[in-house]
């Protein structure tokens, strides 16, 4: 079984994902990571992003796996965990130019692929439904308003002790929404079959609540 999760940056579908993978015990991988962890190699390598047989070079020496620790998931990067290291502004800032490369995207959609070769699986990202798993069980579309997912970031980087303005969060979140659904390779948008989910009122629980009852409807129309 294939789920795809797809939508905006913090719209909640991490944390609907991680939720529904324990639920239905179905792992999960944030292929948004797996985006952030190239970048932040790219960083420390200090890769110019824009020269493509430099990337292509890169890429050959990029590992990226993903292995549980304290039952939580966290991403692996040539044998050393990264998982808060890949969650900083300096990544976030850059990860969108590195999402829009076109060899970057084929290197990652091919190990995504694989990663469900055995088992199922809940993906989420931007183009799950679209272009890594178009026949996916199940797709949801996850979004909100850039007010409300701006508040959540803020709120999720406080929480972490960033120091940060809510300007900069927004501006942030706006600059990714634009290179993620403009890009020429495989932009966001949402599938045809995908169902639509805006998690703006909902909190956590309203929104696996929402989630399950849409998952069990889309998978009886199915038979899966
Ligand atoms: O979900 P996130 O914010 O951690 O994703 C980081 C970036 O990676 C985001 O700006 C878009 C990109 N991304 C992508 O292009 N395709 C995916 N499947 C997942 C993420």
């Amino acid at each position: 079984m294939v789920i795809a999760l797809d939508g905006h940056s913090s719209s909640g579908k991490s944390t609907l994902a991680k939720d529904l993978s324990s639920l239905l015990s179905v792992s999960h991988i944030d292929s948004g990571a797996m985006y952030r962890a190239i970048t932040l190699y790219f960083i420390r390598h200090k890769v110019d992003i824009n020269n493509k047989s430099t990337v292509a070079y890169a890429l050959e020496s990029i590992n990226i796996s993903f292995k549980v620790v304290d039952g939580k998931t966290v991403t692996v990067l040539n044998g050393s965990v990264v998982e808060s290291d890949i969650r900083t502004m300096e990544v976030s800032d850059l990860v969108s130019d590195v999402a829009a490369i076109s060899s970057v995207r084929r290197y990652l959609v091919s190990q995504q692929r694989r990663l469900a070769d055995a088992q199922s699986i809940i993906m989420d990202g931007r183009d799950i439904g679209t272009v890594v798993f178009p026949e996916a069980d199940v797709k949801l579309f996850v979004t909100a308003s850039i007010e409300v997912r701006t508040q959540r970031r803020y709120d999720e980087l406080k929480a972490r002790g960033v120091e940060i303005t809510i300007d900069e969060v927004r501006a942030n979140l706006t600059k990714r929404d634009h290179i993620d659904s403009t890009r020429e390779d495989s932009p966001l948008k949402q599938a045809e079959d995908a169902i639509l989910l805006d998690t703006g009122s909902l909190d956590r629980s309203g929104m696996i609540a929402s989630a399950t009852k849409m998952i069990h409807e889309k998978m009886i129309k199915n038979n899966v």
